[in-house]
């Protein structure tokens, strides 16, 4: 989980041009089915992608943070928000769209928690339901070991990282390990601090085969997506009660 509060993860990530996806987003949803209306937003982080979709859809959302939750029910006042873990929750609602962006699907680690994060998406749609996920990468373009560094927001509210990245093999699944190391500046000064993320790594092949053994039918990628990351877009292909 991100040791980041909801504020410095929005400084973080504050060039992040969620209003642009979420119109990209709608688009996508239109041409597939422009009846589409209510939406579960999974690991939907901060609601910074709700605050703009929720002009168009009814949006609820469900993330393992509750302080990012706060944050998402400032932005989408209507929405209901829910502490879960994207693995194994249980809402009692169905709604139209499932998404899980920005690469939040990578936290399910293995194939085999991958396949049960999307049985769990499915058991919540309607039966015109779709799913839509933008990605985290492949193994074949994840560069390990490496060091890279980000930034984001200016002047006294700024946060500097840099990870090392690595990788690890599982059997057959492969976990990329990324070491955080923050520098958060505030009116206070600049405090440190670090935290480990792993994530699966999933080529084309593997996540398209989880989706359909997920439930879902007409599965396809995009590759142009929201952020240069791709999209998969599946169908529900059973029936929820
Ligand atoms: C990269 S952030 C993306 C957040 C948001 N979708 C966005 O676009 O800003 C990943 C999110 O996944 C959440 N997360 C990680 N593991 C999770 C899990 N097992 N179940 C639910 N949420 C999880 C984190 O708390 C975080 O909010």
């Amino acid at each position: 989980m991100f040791q980041l509060n909801a504020e410095q993860y929005d400084t973080l990530y504050a060039t992040k041009d969620y209003e642009r996806e979420a119109h990209l987003l709608r688009d996508h949803l239109s041409r597939l089915d422009p009846s589409l209306h209510t939406v579960l937003d999974v690991a939907c982080g901060t609601g910074a992608h709700d605050e703009h979709l929720c002009r168009f859809y009814e949006v609820d959302g469900l993330d393992l943070n509750p302080d990012f939750l706060e944050a998402a029910r400032r932005r989408n006042a209507r929405g209901r928000y829910h502490v879960g873990d994207m693995r194994d929750f249980r809402l009692d609602r169905l709604y139209d769209v499932a998404l899980c962006l920005f690469s939040s699907i990578g936290y399910a680690r293995t194939r085999v928690e991958l396949v049960r994060t999307l049985t769990c998406l499915c058991e919540h749609l309607t039966p015109r339901g779709v799913v839509v996920i933008e990605p985290w990468l492949t193994p074949e373009v994840w560069e390990a070991p490496s060091v890279r560094w980000d930034h984001g927001g200016s002047g006294s509210d700024s946060i500097v990282r840099m990870a090392h990245s690595s990788l690890r093999e599982e059997g057959t699944d492969s976990v990329s390990v990324m070491e955080f190391h923050y520098l958060v500046g505030s009116a206070k000064g600049i405090e440190y601090s670090r935290e480990t993320h792993e994530m699966g790594l999933y080529s084309k092949r593997r996540m398209e085969s989880a989706l359909i053994e997920a439930g879902f039918t007409d599965v396809h990628h995009e590759s142009d997506g929201l952020t240069g990351r791709g999209l998969y877009v599946g169908r529900v292909g059973r029936t929820n009660s």
